[in-house]
């Protein structure tokens, strides 16, 4: 059986939910060290679709076992890969060879981010593979689309991670968007089915979320992490590292202070300044520790809807009843 004869019955049909062949317009955004194939099978299975993160894993052989491993068990359900290209995350050279992998594992969908992919368009393209293109900015949007990709997220500052130079509201990218000729999704503070229907009455054909699954089950980092999250308001994050332009919104801890501290102080200050603090490694390390404190945490303000640990299932359900009951209302509203 093809992954997408396996497709179940959309319960919302858009662009997006076409595209992947999923039942509902949302997807699970790459998450760096902890969407892997796990996660991103409970993605499948639970009627939306997530990216193993390529750049969390070590080498090529690994990448290629953790697809291998999570088409087993998303038995049909649909998956991809997240290609991040940010310098520091994969080089250059290497995100061809990660293409070429996806390529030879017949993997049929993309989540890129972070340069613009248009190098690699050929060959993904050239494999049948579909492409959405994570943008921090509804201008980034238009010039994907002049490359060719085939759909685009655009994520709002209030989006955990990267939210780009702009600092540009959700809210007002969903609208700004609207006259794109590819479909798009919206991110950036998104946890709630209700916003989900907002999305779609904006123009969009479904919505990209990172911070409102860290506290599923299939997450694998260590439970008082994710009870910090479930803790944790809309203003226990903030934006670092706009002073090197990386700005990075993460959960606001010891590290998120030192790092602010020295941009206020440094004169001069450069990648080299931060490492020690802001290190993929030591964020692993807080996963893996539970100790919350140390790491640029990347997590959103929409981790104020993060409220148990639960089965990426009940959540999505959740969003899922929520979203179908906001489009209830709006159409009870119009007066005949
Ligand atoms: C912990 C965490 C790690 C992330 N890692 C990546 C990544 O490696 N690559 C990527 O393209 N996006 C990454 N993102 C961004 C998400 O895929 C998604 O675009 C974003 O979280 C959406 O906004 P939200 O956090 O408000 O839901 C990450 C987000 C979080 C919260």
């Amino acid at each position: 059986m093809t992954e997408h004869q396996a497709r179940p019955e959309a319960t919302i049909l858009t662009a997006v939910t076409e595209m992947f062949g999923i039942r509902l317009p949302v997807v699970a955004g790459g998450l760096q060290w902890l969407a892997n194939a796990e996660y991103v099978a409970a993605a499948g299975r639970a009627g939306i679709i997530g990216f193993i993160t390529a750049a969390s894993l070590p080498g090529l052989d690994e990448l290629r076992a953790e697809i291998r491993k999570c088409r087993d068990l998303c038995d049909g359900a649909p998956f991809g890969v997240n290609v991040s290209m940010l310098p520091k995350l994969i080089e250059g050279d290497r995100t061809h060879q990660v293409i070429d992998v996806i390529c030879d594992e017949g993997v049929r969908f993309v989540e890129t981010s972070g340069r613009n992919p248009e190098p690699y368009l050929p060959t993904l393209k050239g494999a049948g593979i579909k492409v959405l293109h994570k943008v921090p900015a509804v201008r980034y949007a238009r010039k994907a689309q002049e490359v060719g990709v085939d759909a685009v997220s655009i994520v709002g500052a209030e989006c955990g991670g990267h939210p780009g130079l702009d600092l540009i509201g959700t809210f007002v990218q969903a609208r700004m968007a609207a006259d794109l000729d590819i479909p798009y999704l919206i991110g950036g503070g998104v946890g709630t089915g209700a916003q989900v229907a907002a999305a779609l009455a904006m123009g969009a054909s479904g919505v990209v979320i990172g911070t409102r699954f860290l506290v599923a089950e299939e997450i694998w980092a260590h439970p008082d992490y994710k009870r910090r999250l479930i803790e944790a308001t809309e203003r226990d994050t903030e934006l670092i590292m706009g002073s090197i332009r990386n700005t990075t919104r993460v959960l606001r801890n010891d590290t998120s202070a030192t790092v602010r501290e020295l941009e206020s102080t440094l004169e001069q200050i450069s990648i080299e300044d931060l490492i020690p603090y802001v290190a993929g490694k030591v964020g692993r390390g807080a996963y893996e520790t539970g100790d919350w404190r140390k790491g640029a945490l990347s997590v959103g303000q929409s981790v104020v809807f993060a409220d148990r640990v639960e089965p990426l299932a009940e959540i999505v359900a959740g969003i899922e009843a929520e979203a179908m009951a906001a489009i209830a209302r709006l159409d009870a509203m119009v007066a005949m």
